[in-house]
């Protein structure tokens, strides 16, 4: 019984982004292990098909049960838009997305009922976070932009400069004209600009990061499944990384945002899964 409870989790993502949602499960999850998969060879997802990224996902989710683990979180907002309901109903494991988490807090936070949603092409084109938001209240008004140019600017690390607030700025301008008073960050990098994002909104604007809502949604799951680990992890490495490509690269980056020291990182070839 217990072998199942310490089984870690699998978190995926099409690249380092997913990171960040990797960051709140440690925090919010210390006692449990984690499997992480970056499609670093195939990224980006956000400007590819539906039919791809649900290729690509069923890919990952069969290498990553090649590891036992005992849940998924798809944590790339595109590969949840696209691929999420198709695999939860392909695979006998239970598969969280970062979509409904956000939409969740989203939803209790507004007071004006207009809610504004920032991600890539390919999520904002979805529409499924109005679909979702109006499912839980249909008097909500819901207004997306897509933001492609942060996704590199994040990975420069380029979080403060003036370039990318006067992106971000011309980005969220006709979400200001809207009225909106919450803003879901709706893309893996996107948590990383939660400061500068704030200072150009200010405080009238709720910003929603559902990598921290997939956390405490994945709580919940694992509390419900009775699945959470008792235990203190014991392997040497409690959190092991697998990329498609260029694992070196990878690593340095997590290294700059995950509060421990990524020693692990292997290359997989995703195509043979
Ligand atoms: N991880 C993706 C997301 O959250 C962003 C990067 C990409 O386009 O692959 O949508």
């Amino acid at each position: 019984m217990n072998a199942e409870k310490e089984a870690p989790i699998g978190v995926f993502d099409s690249g380092v982004g997913g990171l960040t949602v990797a960051r709140e499960i440690m925090r919010n999850l210390p006692s449990e292990k984690i499997v992480y998969f970056g499609d670093t060879a195939r990224v980006p997802y956000g400007s590819k098909s539906q039919n791809t990224i649900i290729r690509y996902s069923r890919q990952i989710i069969r290498f990553l049960q090649t590891e036992n683990v005992k849940a998924i979180v798809a944590a790339c907002n595109t590969a949840s838009a696209f691929a999420l309901e198709e695999v939860q109903k392909e695979f006998d494991i239970p598969i969280l997305g970062v979509i409904t988490p956000g939409v969740k807090t989203a939803a209790k936070a507004t007071k004006n009922s207009k809610v504004g949603v920032i991600g890539t092409e390919g999520t904002i084109g979805t529409g499924i976070h109005r679909q979702y938001l109006q499912a839980i209240d249909p008097d909500i008004q819901v207004f997306g932009k897509p933001c492609p140019l942060f996704v590199p600017l994040v990975e420069e690390g380029w979080l403060k400069d003036p370039i990318t607030i006067e992106i971000a700025r011309r980005y969220l301008q006709e979400l200001c004209q809207e009225g909106i008073d919450t803003l879901i960050l709706g893309c893996t990098h996107y948590p990383l600009l939660r400061s500068t994002l704030s200072e150009l909104l200010g405080e009238s604007v709720t910003l929603v990061n559902p990598a921290y809502e997939t956390a405490l949604e994945l709580k919940r799951l694992l509390e419900k499944l009775d699945l959470i680990n008792p235990g203190q992890k014991e392997e040497e490495f409690p959190y092991r990384f697998y990329v498609s490509d260029l694992a070196e690269k990878f690593k340095a980056f997590a290294n700059s945002i995950l509060p421990y020291d990524v020693e692990m990182t292997k290359c997989v070839d995703i195509e043979e899964y």
